[in-house]
């Protein structure tokens, strides 16, 4: 299977719910539904179409280091709602300023969320599918919308709970959606002791996490054992996988690699390569992410 390099741009948001504004000199510029915020980045150290200075927002975030997630908000529209609603292609949620720098929503997975839908509706047939790490919900939810019957799987009980109200919010109350705080190597373990499969399987671990228990979760030490569950759990016709990675030091060469090597004899296709989100007003790309995706023939 010789992994096929292509570019995962997020190009499927509507004007009016996210646009990349600008970026450049270690920041960027983004508008979520009604809000503008400026957050650190320091992947964009190229010169920005206009001083970030000059930049208009209703808020900014102050990291304490660079590499860190960790700061704070500062308002610097005084009205700025603590929520406010945006919406992907019908799917409904409320952003908010989180102290972990994002905004409620990872942006870039849109066009994740949009290949999984378009795979559920044209297999034509019930769809199984494990989202692991799945955090907000928004790759749960899109597939859920699409058809598919969903198990979302994160350690922190509160994100399940944003996950929920999204759920409802989108009207989707009526989906099959188990929404599970558990350590996502046990509760894959566990799941193939009773012998559930999946058609669907995608995963987006972070660098370092830790399970509802304080188990610890590190990428490059985790990942292997964790893939030889994925490929354990995969049904008798498995659709695709998603991997996505984070803030690691590895190419996505490594990552489609790692993956590749515990799909044997399951031919397919796999593609891999780096997320990015385009700029609203020019040509340039803003790298997230890496990614590896496996497609069953
Ligand atoms: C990078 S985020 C995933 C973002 C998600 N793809 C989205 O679009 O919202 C990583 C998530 O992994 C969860 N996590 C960390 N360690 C975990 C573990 N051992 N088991 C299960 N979830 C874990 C965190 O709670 C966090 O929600």
């Amino acid at each position: 299977m010789t992994p096929k390099s292509i570019l995962f741009i997020a190009d499927n948001w509507d004007a009016d719910q996210y646009a990349l504004l600008d970026s450049g000199d270690g920041h960027k510029l983004e508008r979520f539904g009604s809000q503008s915020v400026i957050r650190p980045d320091p992947q964009a150290f190229w010169p920005p179409a206009h001083p970030v200075e000059t930049w208009q927002a209703d808020a900014r975030f102050n990291a304490k280091t660079d590499d860190d997630d960790k700061g704070n908000w500062q308002l610097i529209n005084p009205a700025a709602p603590t929520e406010w609603p945006m919406q992907w292609n019908g799917l409904k949620l409320s952003a908010r300023r989180t102290p972990f720098r994002h905004l409620g929503l990872f942006q870039e997975h849109s066009i994740h969320w949009q290949f999984a839908q378009d795979k559920i509706r044209a297999a034509g047939r019930p769809i199984n599918v494990l989202n692991l790490f799945g955090y907000t919900g928004m790759m749960s939810l899109a597939c859920a919308q699409a058809g598919a019957s969903v198990t979302h799987l994160d350690a922190s009980p509160k994100s399940n709970g944003y996950g929920k109200d999204h759920q409802a919010m989108s009207g989707l109350e009526d989906r099959p959606i188990r929404w599970i705080a558990d350590d996502a190597m046990k509760f894959t373990a566990r799941e193939i002791r009773r012998g559930n499969s999946y058609d669907v399987i995608v995963l987006d671990p972070p660098k370092f996490g830790r399970g509802t228990k304080n188990e610890t979760w590190r990428f490059e030490e985790d990942l292997p054992g964790l893939l030889a569950n994925v490929r354990a759990l995969l049904s008798d016709q498995p659709l695709f996988i998603i991997l996505t990675a984070y803030a690691v030091r590895l190419s996505h060469i490594a990552l489609a690699q790692a993956l590749a090597g515990h799909l044997d004899g399951l031919g397919g296709t796999m593609e891999m390569g780096e997320m990015a989100i385009p700029h609203a007003h020019d040509d340039r790309l803003l790298p997230t992410a890496i990614c590896a995706r496996w497609i069953a023939d």
